[in-house]
């Protein structure tokens, strides 16, 4: 979603504004824009609808330099993508503002900016922020002062970057409900919305907290809170490598992070087991003694993270007798949910900074104070760790791609930690059964590379994709979610529709839609519900379907006229199968998007993290 970046350095600061969005650029975004203070104190701006590189190849004909600056990537909400509602924004020439979040009350403001007499030139919420600081500048002593009486105006969310011909060596910064971060190097101080953009000129960050503003000048870093106090907070070197962003012999990030995976997993794993048994402090050191508290689980996620919510319920009630209940973020946030004691409430989000998972969070800990609270997230820095009771990092590295390959499947590893950590302490499995899962675990990368084997095999199949507008996904159990993931990951990378329903299901209305042209993709793992879901592909094959059926070596599903079979792997468990069987759907959709020549890594429309709502 959108991204800042922003500086003041001892010299000049647009190509590291420039490098900064390159490095954004995961992110997802459809314009984007730069803004430098000149020598003579002139701001200069420069913006572009697209690609980045639209945006440089303006800048190599029209050079700008400045000491200070702020640049952006945009991903529209309010006005379409273009030139003009690209960031940053300006007002009366001298206040320059770049914004993440959405300014719920912008209408209002801007009614009463229009009868103030400032002209609007864009039709972005944005634009009431710049205004509203230029208004307060005539009776502030300091941009800073102006920047907090228009805090105080605002509704809504906002990561914020401001500066003014006005105050040509300050850039003030603030956040609530948008991740910001300072970066502290040796030649200057920075702001950006995320790590990355920074990660060439300092390893040395700090994070905003809620309702923060700070004063950056080139020497100096002054934090206040929200009452205006100044604070402390902590400088924490980022672990990140540099070298992690690279493509190295990949042609996507999506293909590095599908083979990633193995490493990926072994990282989750690393110190969260012992020989045979599960830690159950990698959930936070008093993880012991509240999962003795609780009896039953409600997960909240969104997109991905949500399929992974959804096989963790068959594995808590299966495995670990434990009730559990799974919704999305942001239908949960805007229910009256009955929050039952004595219930875990667990947040799955990736980037950790998704806004109806955070929204719901809070929402969920307003209405019984007592649930305990435990976030997944693979983003050690984030606003989801930050309002966690306990926290479990999936340690899988960034994930580029904005399709979630990676995190998704160590999210399912987290969550089978999970599962035999309240197996464990509900005494609902023994000291074997986790022996089970312990070495279940242990197997998966091994078994990953073994999947990952048939990816020519899957290759050749993509291109019975070609001149296809429509695809299902068929699973049983935890693996109708699997089908789930699968057609989310088709939909997002190859822009073919695509749907899952659980095998069973098909006979009661989606079988119409079975001919020639409907792809049905299906995985068949040797589980208990192997003979009823043999039935449901001949239900489907006899009405002339093309199928692809990726099953254990074990299940020998009946070979049938146009239906290829992929057998995977054998002697998979109710763990190993959902995670395994990921891996064959994420390389087809990856290979049919290959040939369809769409943005892999950086999907139309999609974000990867997605701060508004
Ligand atoms: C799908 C995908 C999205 C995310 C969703 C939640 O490939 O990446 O559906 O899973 O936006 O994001 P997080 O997990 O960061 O909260």
């Amino acid at each position: 979603m959108c991204g800042i970046v922003g500086g003041i350095a001892n010299a000049n600061i647009a190509p590291l504004l420039l490098e900064g969005l390159k490095r954004l650029e995961y992110r997802g975004y459809d314009s984007s824009g730069l803004i430098v203070l000149s020598k003579n104190n002139k701001l200069l701006r420069q913006r572009a609808i697209g690609k980045v590189c639209n945006l440089e190849n303006k800048l190599k004909t029209n050079k700008i330099e400045g000491k200070i600056g702020l640049a952006h990537t945009r991903w529209a909400t309010h006005g379409e993508p273009s030139d003009k509602n690209a960031h940053p924004h300006i007002s009366k020439n001298s206040i320059s503002v770049v914004h993440n979040g959405i300014i719920e009350n912008y209408v209002s403001l801007k009614k009463s900016q229009i009868q103030q007499g400032y002209q609007f030139s864009s039709e972005t919420d944005t634009e009431v922020i710049a205004h509203a600081i230029d208004f307060f500048t005539l009776s502030s002593n300091s941009l800073l002062e102006a920047v907090q009486k228009t805090l105080k105006t605002l509704k809504g969310s906002y990561g914020l970057g401001v500066i003014s011909s006005n105050h040509p060596n300050k850039l003030i910064a603030a956040r609530k409900g948008s991740p910001l971060l300072i970066g502290i190097g040796d030649n200057g101080n920075y702001i950006a919305s995320d790590q990355m953009a920074l990660l060439s000129v300092t390893k040395k960050f700090i994070f905003l907290e809620e309702e923060d503003i700070v004063e950056l000048d080139l020497k100096k870093i002054t934090i206040y809170n929200s009452e205006g106090t100044i604070v402390e907070r902590p400088i924490k070197i980022s672990n990140l490598m540099e070298g992690k962003f690279d493509l190295g012999t990949y042609d996507h990030f999506m293909q590095k992070e599908i083979f990633e995976q193995p490493q990926a997993i072994r990282d989750t794993l690393e110190s969260r087991i012992t020989k045979d048994r599960v830690v159950i402090s990698a959930f936070g050191y008093k993880a012991k003694e509240d999962f003795q508290k609780i009896n039953q689980v409600q997960i909240v996620a969104c997109g991905s993270s949500y399929h992974a919510a959804l096989v963790a319920k068959y594995w808590l009630e299966d495995i670990a007798k434990i009730s559990c209940n799974v919704e999305v973020a942001s239908e949960y946030r805007y229910r009256r949910p009955i929050i039952l004691d004595k219930t875990l409430f667990v947040a799955i989000s990736q980037s950790g900074e998704t806004a109806d998972i955070l929204e719901a969070l809070k929402i969920a800990k307003k209405i019984n104070k007592k649930i305990i609270t435990l976030c997944i997230s693979n983003s050690a820095e984030s606003s989801i760790t930050r309002i966690s009771d306990l926290v479990f990092l999936t340690n899988a590295g960034p994930e580029v791609g904005v399709a979630s390959t990676k995190a998704f499947t160590t999210q399912l590893v987290g969550l089978a930690l999970l599962t035999c950590a309240l197996g464990v302490i509900k005494k609902s499995i023994d000291k074997s059964q986790e022996k089970n899962i312990v070495n279940g675990l242990k197997r998966l990368p091994g078994l990953i590379d073994e999947t990952l084997l048939q990816e020519n095999q899957i290759q050749k199949l993509s291109t019975k994709f070609i001149d296809k507008n429509s695809a299902l996904f068929l699973g049983r159990g935890a693996m109708y979610a699997i089908a789930m993931e699968g057609a989310l990951k088709l939909k997002e990378i190859s822009y073919i529709h695509a749907e899952a329903f659980p095998a069973g299901e098909l006979k009661h209305g989606p079988i119409a839609l079975i001919d020639n042209n409907m792809p049905v993709i299906a995985v068949a793992p040797n589980d208990e519900l192997l003979s009823k879901l043999k039935s449901n592909l001949q239900e489907v094959k006899s009405r002339g379907s093309q199928m692809i059926v990726f099953e254990d070596k074990d299940s020998k599903v009946m070979p049938m006229k146009g239906m290829e079979i992929i057998p995977i792997t054998s002697n998979l468990g109710r763990i190993t199968a959902p995670i395994i069987f990921t891996i064959p759907l994420q390389l087809l959709s990856y290979h049919v998007a290959l040939i369809k020549g769409t943005d892999i890594d950086k999907p139309r429309n999609l974000a990867k993290s997605v701060t508004v709502e």
